[in-house]
């Protein structure tokens, strides 16, 4: 460790605490790009936000982002954006917006410490908010949920937290409360301060500061909206639902808030809420369980691997999330899965256009390690005390393809591409030595992995390839014993999947309920279920 290293040491406390490392998730389309924006707008992060954030040209959030880099010169990673917020440290960590990306939305959600929800107020709980929900409870993250569009006609606030209530068992505990029903969007009842915040209408690309007036103003002002808030909340008071630090931390009840993210309403106190009461980066457990205290020495994980993000340099970043002690650039740290030294001189945050050098990082914070090959989703690293810290569950894929290269002459690229993607968790590989090395077997959660596989094999591998449909919808873990029987049978294939397990596959569910039947003796284990 170096002289610096130990002194800023002592400060890893304190930076910790002032760390909020955080991502939005939603169903597509209620309003994660625009509240992002805006997020950045108040936070002073940038004074322009853009007038266009819409559909046309879009590929990704990655490419969202890199073009909001773009626009508005501000610090965007394509992991993450970093930005302060009074005395707090900002880590707002980008999630794939389509439900075919649900790995890669999973493995983001293991590198923050709360979730922040956008619901639609229109439309209620969709299907994927329902899965995402889902999986913050798995992952016993805190969420925040946030009910966007309040500009526009929708459900009651009342009906939105029953239905919250009712299908997420998450006691809804909002923090404000909508003054005038959806589509007439007068202002929030702040329940904790009990006074008024009204809503100004500006231009989009402007952060108007908010303005607060008394619940005896607000009553004279807002008449009979008014007192249906306040009525309201008082409802709600009776029935517990406020906030409580502890349930909220411990996954038992959501804070709420109200908002019209492209009027940029609702933001500056989505930004206070996740001061106030989102955790800071705190310990975190290893793979058996243990925390690993923010003041140990130096440990992260690896959450995302992505290559190619600059055009010029064939690059490999590995997205790290620091979990304990100070990141120097240029400190040599321990690769727990070979238990080799990984230098990490070209430790950066990635700009679209220019790269920025990280120099230190606190536990919170996300760094990206470029040239780094060695590493794969879930790679630990460490400095002095040894830690693992759990592994990324890989889905269970339900899209199955063969995939050759069109061109047989390239077969080098094409091992090459194959084994990359593989590498940064696009999509599952599998072998067996009936099809060969030349035709694996791909995987996926959702069938747009592969048309990521096919565009990253002809552009950055120079491989263009072709696909086969398999017939199978499912996938077992199985045994090698299980493996002989299954070999025999019809509609069924087992194949060795790069990571040494022996998936099994079937045509459709009722065909492995029927293999079941005939051999009980099948050890067949199910693997871990899409978001
Ligand atoms: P996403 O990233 O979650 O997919 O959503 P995105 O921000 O792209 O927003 C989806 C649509 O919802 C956009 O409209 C956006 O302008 C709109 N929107 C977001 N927040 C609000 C809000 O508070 N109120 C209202 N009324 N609309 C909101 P679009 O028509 O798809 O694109 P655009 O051309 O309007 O940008």
């Amino acid at each position: 460790m170096t002289l610096l290293g130990a002194a800023s040491d002592k400060n890893v406390p304190l930076e910790a605490r002032r760390r909020r490392t955080f991502a939005v998730i939603s169903h597509p389309d209620a309003g994660k790009s625009t509240l992002t924006e805006a997020l950045l707008l108040h936070a002073r992060a940038i004074t322009t936000a853009g007038a266009t954030h819409g559909k046309a040209g879009r590929r990704g959030t990655v490419s969202d982002w890199m073009a909001m880099e773009q626009a508005r010169g501000i610090s965007v990673t394509s992991a993450a954006i970093q930005f302060e917020y009074h005395d707090a440290v900002i880590n707002l960590v980008d999630t794939p917006g389509h439900a075919d990306f649900s790995e890669d939305t999973f493995r983001v959600l293991s590198a923050v410490d709360a979730a922040v929800m956008l619901v639609d107020a229109s439309k209620g709980l969709e299907p994927q908010t329902m899965k995402l929900f889902e999986v913050c409870k798995q992952r016993g993250l805190p969420v925040i949920t946030v009910i966007n569009k309040w500009d526009r006609p929708g459900a009651t606030a009342l009906d939105l937290m029953d239905e919250i209530k009712d299908r997420t068992g998450l006691l809804p505990t909002p923090l404000t409360w909508p003054v005038g029903i959806a589509g007439d969007l007068r202002g929030v009842l702040d329940r904790r301060e009990d006074d008024f915040v009204r809503f100004v209408r500006t231009s989009n690309t402007t952060a108007a500061p908010e303005e607060r007036v008394s619940a005896a103003e607000a009553a004279i002002e807002q008449g009979d909206a008014w007192s249906v808030a306040a009525e309201e909340s008082d409802l709600l008071h009776a029935e517990h639902q406020d906030h409580d630090e502890a349930l909220f931390l411990d996954g038992q009840t959501t804070p709420v808030l109200f908002c019209a993210a492209v009027l940029n309403f609702g933001v500056q106190q989505l930004l206070d809420t996740l001061v106030e009461f989102a955790p800071s980066a705190e310990a975190r457990l290893d793979v058996v369980g243990d925390p690993r205290p923010v003041t140990s020495s130096f440990s992260g994980f690896v959450f995302k691997v992505q290559s190619g993000m600059n055009a010029n340099h064939r690059d490999h970043v590995a997205f790290v999330r620091v979990c304990s002690g100070v990141f120097h650039r240029g400190m040599v740290v321990t690769h727990s899965t070979t238990g080799r030294p990984f230098a990490t001189k070209y430790a950066q945050q990635l700009f679209g256009r220019e790269r920025t050098v990280v120099d230190q990082a606190w536990p919170g914070d996300i760094v990206g390690l470029v040239n780094a090959s060695a590493l794969r989703v879930g790679d630990s690293l460490f400095d002095g005390d040894p830690v693992e810290f759990p592994p990324m569950p890989l889905f269970s894929p339900e899209h199955f393809r063969v995939v050759r290269p069109q061109d047989t002459s390239k077969h080098k690229q094409f091992r090459r591409g194959i084994d990359q993607l593989d590498h940064e968790g696009v999509i599952q590989v599998m072998r067996s030595e009936l099809r060969g090395d030349q035709a694996p077997v791909l995987g996926a959660v959702g069938p747009m992995q592969f048309e990521v596989v096919e565009e990253r094999m002809t552009h950055d591998f120079n491989a263009a390839i072709r696909f086969e449909e398999l017939p199978y919808q499912l996938a077992r873990r199985t045994d090698r014993d299980s493996a002989e029987v299954l070999n025999r049978a019809r509609q069924v294939e087992v194949l060795t999947r790069s990571d040494g397990t022996l998936l099994a596959l079937f045509s459709t569910p009722w065909r492995l309920a029927a293999l079941v039947r005939e051999n009980p003796e099948l050890v067949l284990h199910d693997l871990a279920t899409a978001v």
